[in-house]
């Protein structure tokens, strides 16, 4: 590996079809999908930016253009802003990618897997350590993002890192999951990893969540590997082959999860957010608190910053 140790890119694979969020998703990408005010894809460039990230790079599908709009500068927006002296927002507009930070756009032509998707990105990664989030697992880390946390480790250790977590084990089946020994309490080594294991024949029920931190070995094998689970390239076999030539460690981040690939995930991110938010969250505990009334006090006293 080269002598860089800090992660300077992250792959956005966002050339999924969404097809769990139909009909929103026929003509809207599914990292667009707005909780309370922000689209999925900003928490996670925001994530990856906080991680000290300066590129970001979208593997896009011909049905993202969004996507692109989304983190492009809106003159219109802008002039229209500016001329009512709406300076919070113009900044808010304009902050959507800071100074310092570019973005890259890669099409996958066809959505033949996650591991083709980063693949994808490799003629803009090139020979260097990289991150890869997946928006639709949106990570609340509270003081320190979770990606902030994996390059941490990542820095310390200077291999692969994979953000994990305990599942349910009826829950194995929507995941990658590994088996691994402990080396601290966050930190483990990968013995094995496999792909959507049914319950009965998970090893464990420690799951891969969507953040990755890779060497660029991984493009490698992503090049040789044959299709797998669903006929797709998966990212979790190469992952698997990576594994026989480099140390790969799990890390347990601090912090919550929601699946906003699902709808219930969505939702309960949407409700934790809302309760969350600077400007909403005390009349968003108050309607609660109205509508539940005595159940609804309970779920009121999560506003914390009221
Ligand atoms: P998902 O498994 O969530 O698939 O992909 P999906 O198509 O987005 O959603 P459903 O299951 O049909 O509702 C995990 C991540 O990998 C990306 C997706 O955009 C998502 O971020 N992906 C998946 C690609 O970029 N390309 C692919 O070919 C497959």
């Amino acid at each position: 590996m080269s002598n860089k140790i800090r992660i300077r890119k992250a792959v956005f694979p966002v050339a999924g079809l969404g097809t769990r969020f139909l009909p929103a998703t026929k003509a809207n990408p599914k990292e667009m999908l707005t909780i309370v005010d922000k689209p999925l894809i900003q928490y996670a460039a925001e994530e990856a930016i906080a991680a000290g990230v300066e590129e970001l790079i979208f593997v896009t599908s011909s049905s993202k253009r969004a996507i692109e709009d989304h983190f492009d500068k809106n003159y219109e927006m802008e002039t229209e802003l500016e001329r009512k002296g709406k300076k919070q927002l113009l900044e808010l507009v304009r902050n959507v990618v800071p100074k310092g930070v570019s973005c890259v756009y890669v099409r996958q032509p066809e959505a033949l897997g996650l591991g083709h998707a980063v693949l994808c990105a490799r003629p803009v990664v090139g020979n260097e350590p990289f991150a890869v989030i997946l928006a639709d697992d949106l990570i609340d880390g509270h003081e320190t993002p979770c990606m902030a946390q994996m390059a941490a480790a990542f820095e310390y250790n200077r291999c692969s890192v994979l953000g994990v977590e305990e599942v349910p084990h009826e829950d194995t089946d929507k995941y990658g999951i590994v088996k691994s020994d402990p080396v601290t309490s966050e930190l483990s080594r990968i013995s094995s990893i496999v792909e959507k294991p049914k319950p009965a024949e998970a090893p464990t029920n420690l799951a891969v969540v969507g953040r990755y931190i890779l060497t660029p070995r991984i493009f490698d094998l992503l090049e040789d590997i044959p299709k797998g689970a669903g006929g797709e390239i998966q990212l979790t076999d190469a992952i698997a082959a990576l594994l026989q030539e480099e140390q790969v460690l799990a890390y347990k981040f601090h912090g919550e999860r929601y699946d906003c690939g699902s709808k219930l995930g969505y939702l309960q991110a949407t409700v934790e957010y809302a309760l969350q938010h600077p400007e909403l969250g005390q009349d968003f505990s108050r309607y609660l608190q109205e509508r539940f009334g005595e159940d609804g006090g309970k779920i009121a006293h999560l506003f914390k910053r009221a």
